[in-house]
C-alpha cells in the first residue's frame, strides 16, 4: 500500500473581509522563494539611475558633440536645449531669457513627472524604496494591522499620492518628447557643414528614440486614451487596429521598456560626452 505525504492542507488564512487590502500577517508569511529579491535588484538599478541623472544633469558640459568633431549627437537629458548656454547648432526658442543653468535641471522635470508617476515605476518604488508591500503576499514593513497594512494606509486616494492621477497628462507631453528626440535622431545623421552620413553615435540615437516610443506608446494611459471610450470597435477601425496591433504589445511588455528605455537614455548621454570630451572616437560606418 503506497503513501500519500506532504497532502496535509495548510490551515486556512485569515482575511480582513472589506478592509483596505487583504493578505497574511507579518508572522505568516507563506512565501519561500526568493520574494526580496526583485524589488533589491530593482531598487539598486533606480538609485543608479537616480545618481547617474544627478550627474550629468549638473555636470552642463559634453553633452553636444557637434561641427568641430563633424558630428550632430545632442544627448537626450539636454533636448531641447533652449538656455543662453547652449550651442548655436541646438539651441531652441526663446533661449536668451533663461540664463546660466544646466538645461538639464529644466528639461528633466517632464520626462521625470511622467517616468515618477508610470504604473510600473510606481510599483517598483513602493516596493523597493517603501516595501508597500515589498511583494505579492508579503505585508507591509511597519504593518500593524491582521490584514499587513499600515494603520493609516489611504492607498493614492490622498494627498500626495493623489496627484499621481496626472500621469495621463504627462503622457501628452510624453508624446513631444519623443517626437523631440526623434528630432534628434535625424539630426544624428548629419555630418559636417552639409553632409549626411551614418556613425555609431547615430545609430545609438536612433535606438533611444525607438525606445522612448516604445515605452510611451505602451503607456496603460496610451492604451486607454485609444481604445477606451469607444462603443463599437467596428466604427473606428483605425483606432482599433493601432490599439490591438501596437499599443496592446507594447504594453505586454512594458516593464521591459521602461528598463530598456531607461538604461539606454543613460548609455546615450555617456556615449555622447565621451564623443564630444575627446575621450572616444565615434566610428564612422559611411
Ligand atoms: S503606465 Fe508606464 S508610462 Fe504610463
Amino acid at each position: 500500500m503506497s503513501v500519500v505525504q506532504g497532502t496535509a492542507r495548510p490551515a486556512p488564512i485569515p482575511v480582513e473581509i472589506g478592509g483596505v487590502r487583504g493578505g497574511p500577517p507579518r508572522a505568516q508569511i507563506l512565501r519561500r522563494d526568493r520574494w526580496w529579491l526583485q524589488p533589491l535588484v530593482t531598487g539598486i538599478g533606480l538609485l543608479l539611475f537616480i545618481a547617474y541623472g544627478v550627474w550629468t544633469a549638473f555636470r552642463g558640459d559634453y553633452y553636444f558633440a557637434g561641427q568641430h568633431l563633424q558630428t550632430h549627437y545632442l544627448s537626450p537629458f539636454y533636448s531641447p536645449c533652449f538656455v543662453q548656454s547652449c550651442p548655436t547648432d541646438v539651441v531652441w526658442g526663446p533661449a536668451g531669457s533663461i540664463g546660466a543653468v544646466s538645461p538639464a535641471l529644466l528639461i528633466l522635470i517632464f520626462p521625470m513627472g511622467f517616468r515618477v508617476t508610470c504604473y510600473y515605476y510606481r510599483k517598483t518604488y513602493y516596493r523597493s524604496f517603501w516595501a508597500s508591500p515589498p511583494a505579492c503576499a508579503v505585508a507591509d514593513v511597519g504593518s500593524t494591522k491582521p490584514g499587513g497594512v499600515r494603520s493609516r494606509y489611504s492607498g493614492e486616494t490622498r494627498f500626495p499620492l493623489i496627484l499621481q492621477n496626472f500621469h495621463r497628462y504627462f503622457w501628452y507631453v510624453a508624446v513631444i518628447f519623443a517626437g523631440i528626440l526623434t528630432w534628434d535622431a535625424i539630426e544624428g545623421f548629419r555630418f559636417g557643414p552639409n553632409g549626411w552620413g551614418l556613425g555609431v553615435g547615430t545609430i545609438v540615437l536612433v535606438i533611444n528614440a525607438v525606445l522612448i516610443w516604445c515605452y510611451t506608446l505602451g503607456c496603460h494611459a496610451c492604451r486607454h486614451i485609444c481604445g477606451g471610450g469607444v462603443r463599437k470597435f467596428s466604427k473606428a477601425p483605425v483606432r482599433h487596429a493601432l490599439w490591438a496591433k501596437v499599443i496592446t504589445p507594447l504594453n505586454a511588455h512594458h516593464q521591459l521598456f521602461a528598463w530598456m528605455s531607461l538604461i539606454w537614455i543613460a548609455f546615450t548621454d555617456l556615449y555622447i560626452y565621451l564623443v564630444a570630451s575627446g575621450a572616444l572616437h565615434d566610428p564612422r560606418i559611411f
